[in-house]
């Protein structure tokens, strides 16, 4: 729905929740084999986000919380993503869950940023950097606009790498040999763009392999090398990866590659719980539950994190 234009269109995002709101919660009902008086508690996303959205989902819930006469609470996105990795799967080999403390990697169309973990609490997740202007995956889907292979980027991206060549088109490293824990992935991006300006888009399918080869090696050279020197600095022997961008393939094999030379523990959700998914939001939900916590009164949306924030877009660190 949104492919055709090269990014999420806010108003065709909340009219479509709208439409599948009822649906889909019916269908995760019988896929699951329950039915709502088997459920403990609702759980939804609300926040950050674009509130037209938020708003359609945080209502459906509290509506099914008044209903059936149970807690309901709400689930920063963000927590969601960086909780993923808890998740197990009836068809996939048992993962052992993370030890705390763990620093997180969290990769998504929207964020990227580094957090030491300490605890599931809100208050036990601290920002050590972010990004000062685009998101890894947002690069990934602007790189794919320009070279004109539609959205979302990151999958085909990570395909066409698969069989490039990443040195053979010079691209500048974003911000080069800064011991920084904050990202820039702008500059990378316009490098493409004016490479694609110069050269027109690629003609022939080894160029094309190669131009994604070269992009995706350096975003993911940034991401493994600024998440080794977190690790670093805050004395944990564990990395996680979460967000969309974290089912990126050569990210994976690096991220392990890297740990495994310096000693570490580095774990990764499963693809499917790396994008999107509700069962992370659920799982984060069922943190808050069994601590006994209720939003029933309070609900409401926000375009911003819960987590605090410390570097700022355009300008990197508070103070
Ligand atoms: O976490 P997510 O599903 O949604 C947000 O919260 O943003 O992440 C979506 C982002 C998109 O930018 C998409 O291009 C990127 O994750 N992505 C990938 C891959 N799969 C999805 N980026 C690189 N490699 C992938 N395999
Ligand atoms: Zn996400």
């Amino acid at each position: 729905m949104h492919a055709a234009f090269g990014g999420i269109v806010p108003e065709l995002a909340s009219r479509d929740h709208l439409k599948n709101g009822g649906p889909v919660l019916h269908a995760a009902l019988d896929k699951a084999g329950v039915t709502l008086a088997d459920v403990d508690g609702i759980a939804v996303t609300c926040r950050p986000g674009l509130s037209g959205a938020l708003l359609v989902g945080v209502q459906l819930a509290r509506g099914l919380a008044w209903a059936t006469d149970k807690p309901v609470v709400g689930v920063d996105h963000l927590v969601g993503h960086l909780l993923a990795v808890f998740l197990s799967y009836p068809d996939l080999a048992p993962v052992p869950p993370p030890e705390l403390p763990f620093v997180a990697l969290l990769a998504s169309g929207g964020h990227t940023a580094l957090y030491r973990v300490d605890g599931l609490e809100l208050s036990q997740v601290r920002e050590l950097g972010a990004t000062r202007d685009d998101a890894a995956g947002e690069a990934f889907d602007k790189v794919a606009k320009a070279l004109g292979l539609g959205y979302p980027g990151g999958p085909v991206i990570d395909r066409l790498a698969k069989e490039g060549n990443p040195d053979a088109i010079p691209l500048a490293r974003p911000m080069p040999s800064r011991a920084t824990l904050e990202f820039s992935f702008s500059g990378l991006k316009t490098n493409v763009a004016r490479w694609v300006e110069a050269h027109g888009r690629p003609g022939d399918d080894q160029t094309l392999r190669d131009i994604c080869a070269a992009f995706q090696r350096r975003v993911v050279d940034t991401l493994v090398k600024k998440a080794m020197l977190a690790v670093r600095q805050e004395g944990v022997q564990t990395l996680v990866l979460g967000g969309g961008v974290a089912a990126n393939r050569e990210l994976r094999e690096r991220a392990h590659a890297a740990g495994e030379k310096a000693g570490l523990r580095v774990v990764v959700p499963a693809f499917r719980a790396c994008t999107d998914n509700a069962a992370m939001i659920a799982f984060a939900g069922l943190t808050r539950l069994a601590r006994g916590e209720d939003d029933s009164d309070t609900l409401t949306t926000s375009p911003r994190t819960a987590l605090e924030t410390v570097t700022r877009k355009g300008r990197g660190r508070r103070g």
